[in-house]
């Protein structure tokens, strides 16, 4: 039996309906908040992520030349396309341009719980702008996409990934080993990251000082604390506005460094710890990429939220979902009458019902158990000499209970 590939997943009617249901949950909040929408295509030159993407992209990138030679990848996130669909398209648009994206990317990992070769996100991107307001706008939406979804059990942690990039070059690591170093800070793997900054010749004191910024956690007042200057007065004034925003279940966290290496500012990640290993649901920041695909430099805020990890998240909540069914299932009680059945439901559909038919035959005691399992809100029972006096039998599925109507009313 041919299998879909490791990492990916057929999603069958109940999950997908589910999916939808939320993904239109969340399409509903970023509408709200004066999003729109935006799709790029699934693949792209393989330098598009290649740039600015960062180690860990690049070697879970779905990679292969196509059949004209050209280098080409699945796409593993979408902020680098939508930044080249700016570029391409749109960089004489007023800004601030807020746009939205819901899609599959690819990333060749290790599956596991929560992690696939084939996962969904949903992200937002505010292109143009460089504010405190920016940034509280972006983490706000964020948050209430998650709101939305019904989850409890979060937590949304801001950091300045600035801040660290600031401090690693103070202290002499060179640019291009600052990769290197923030990808063990982000795992806090300190004791991978000491002989690293050794080597490259970094004082004890200061590795001691870099890694205590990494601890700096808490609530906003954790600003106040450390030495952090204009980096610092930013992330405040975010705070301030998140909190008129009703956004106040929010954490510090000078430790959140990010996979991907184009965020330049503020960064936060929402993560449900109750999902293990890969708890985070949302990640994002302020970046630049633009001038990378050949247009001016311009800074940007977004995010995106790992639509598949969310989903698990709810489920952990004993967040259920029940399958919406159809509001009429039309059973005819004899062969002389399932023309006139069609001609029903097709009526039934025609003035905008979701309705079904019985296309098999099947015996009353059976239709009634199909029709229950769909659900279907009502069933149209249709017998001939009903039909006779203009009238069909109207079960209620939920009730059972059963009464005849006219056809003209139904
Ligand atoms: P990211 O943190 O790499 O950020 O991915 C966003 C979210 O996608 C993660 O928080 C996680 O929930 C989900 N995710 C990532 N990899 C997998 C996987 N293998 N399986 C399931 N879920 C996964 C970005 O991609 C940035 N483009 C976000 C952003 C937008 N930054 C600025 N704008």
């Amino acid at each position: 039996m041919i299998q879909c590939p490791r990492g990916t997943r057929d999603f069958l009617p109940d999950e997908l309906e589910k999916r939808r249901h939320y993904e239109a949950a969340l399409r509903d909040v970023v509408l709200r908040h004066g999003f729109r929408e935006i799709e790029t295509p699934i693949f792209e030159e393989a330098e598009l992520f290649i740039l600015r993407s960062g180690p860990n992209v690049l070697k879970e990138l779905y990679a292969f030349k196509d059949k004209g030679d050209r280098d080409i990848a699945l796409r593993p996130e979408m902020t680098a396309p939508v930044v080249r669909a700016f570029v391409n398209g749109m960089s004489n648009d007023p800004k601030p341009i807020k746009v939205f994206y819901f899609g599959q990317c690819f990333r060749y990992e290790r599956p596991q719980a929560g992690r696939y070769r084939e996962f969904f996100q949903f992200g937002a991107e505010i292109i143009g702008s460089a504010t405190p307001e920016t940034d509280a706008e972006a983490i706000a939406t964020a948050a209430a996409m998650i709101k939305a979804l019904g989850l409890n059990e979060y937590r949304v942690r801001i950091g300045h990934i600035g801040v660290l990039r600031q401090r690693i070059a103070d202290i002499g690591v060179p640019k291009e080993r600052t990769a290197e170093v923030l990808q063990k800070l982000d795992k806090k793997l300190y004791d991978e990251a000491r002989p690293i900054l050794e080597e490259i010749g970094v004082s004890q004191g200061d590795i001691d000082a870099l890694f205590a910024l990494t601890e700096t956690v808490g609530g906003p007042e954790v600003l106040d604390s450390a030495p952090l200057g204009e980096a610092g007065e930013y992330l405040r004034e975010v705070v301030s506005y998140l909190n008129v925003m009703g956004v106040t279940d929010i954490e510090i966290d000078l430790g959140v460094v990010r996979g991907l290496d184009y965020y330049t500012g503020m960064v936060f990640e929402a993560e449900a710890p109750a999902l293990g290993a890969e708890k985070q649901i949302c990640g994002g920041g302020s970046y630049s990429l633009s001038e990378l695909f050949g247009g001016e430099k311009v800074f940007s805020t977004g995010f995106a939220v790992g639509f598949d990890r969310a989903l698990l998240a709810m489920e952990k909540e004993g967040i259920g979902y029940a399958r919406k069914g159809i509001d009429y299932y039309v059973i005819p009680v004899s062969e002389d009458v399932r023309k006139q059945a069609f001609g029903i439901v097709t009526k039934l559909r025609d003035a905008g019902k979701s309705a079904d038919i019985d296309i098999m035959g099947r015996k009353m005691g059976k239709a009634l158990k199909y029709a229950a399992g769909i659900p279907a809100r009502y069933a149209v029972i249709v017998g001939a000499s009903e039909l006779e006096k203009g009238v069909v039998t109207l079960r209620d599925m939920e009730s059972g209970d059963q009464k005849e109507i006219p056809l003209a009313d139904l």
